[in-house]
């Protein structure tokens, strides 16, 4: 039985958290706004820097670097913390490593003080938001242009904001988050 493990990247391990960004990048172009072209030109300060904005957690599978997220600040509010830049390797997908990811995260906003987890996902995406709901993310009526098109799409396609209440109110959502 392979044993999953999250890992919380300090700036010592950018180039932990660089390689498996890059990983993410190259293999789904569609579900990021960079892109690994623009990302793979970035010098180290700015790997060092990108590690102390937001916190970078890393999942391992029998300790080989599988999968990541990133949680940062919302521009929601200051109770409201953002889930993004999620990604597992394809040969680990539905082995529970997104789940882990996600509720490392989830401890890691309300360790910093969060109530709410936000997370933003492509309508169209429809692997990530049947993964977000079942974890527990609720959609809100808050929608954006998608800021990546896809070349084959029409141009129209949308992110969804999905929310996930950290406290003990789980009814509780920020009309902030809802509009
Ligand atoms: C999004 C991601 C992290 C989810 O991790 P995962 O291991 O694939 O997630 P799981 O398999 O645990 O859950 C996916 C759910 O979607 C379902 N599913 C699988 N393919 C699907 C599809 N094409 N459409 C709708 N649902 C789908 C699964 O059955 C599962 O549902 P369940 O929990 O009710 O069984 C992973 O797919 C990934 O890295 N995708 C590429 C990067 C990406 O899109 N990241 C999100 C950017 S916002």
């Amino acid at each position: 039985m392979s044993e999953i493990s999250v890992r919380a990247l300090g700036e010592e391990d950018w180039q932990e958290y660089r390689e498996i960004r890059l990983e993410a990048l190259k293999e789904s172009p569609e579900a990021f706004v960079a892109t690994h072209d623009e990302e793979s030109g970035y010098e180290e300060d700015r790997w060092r820097d990108r590690m102390n904005r937001s916190r970078r957690l890393l999942a391992l599978v029998d300790d080989v670097p599988t999968g990541v997220v990133s949680v940062g600040r919302s521009k929601t509010g200051p109770d409201v913390a953002e889930l993004f830049g999620l990604w597992v390797r394809p040969d680990a997908r539905g082995t529970g490593v997104a789940w882990r990811l996600v509720e490392a995260g989830a401890q890691q906003a309300r360790e910093d003080g969060r109530t709410h987890l936000a997370y933003w996902v492509g309508t169209d995406n429809g692997r990530a938001v049947a993964f977000a709901s079942s974890f527990g993310f609720r959609p809100t009526e808050n929608r954006r242009p998608m800021r990546v098109q896809s070349a084959d799409g029409d141009g129209e396609e949308t992110e969804i904001a999905m929310v996930l209440p950290l406290g003990s109110d789980p009814g509780a959502v920020p009309s902030s988050l809802l509009h």
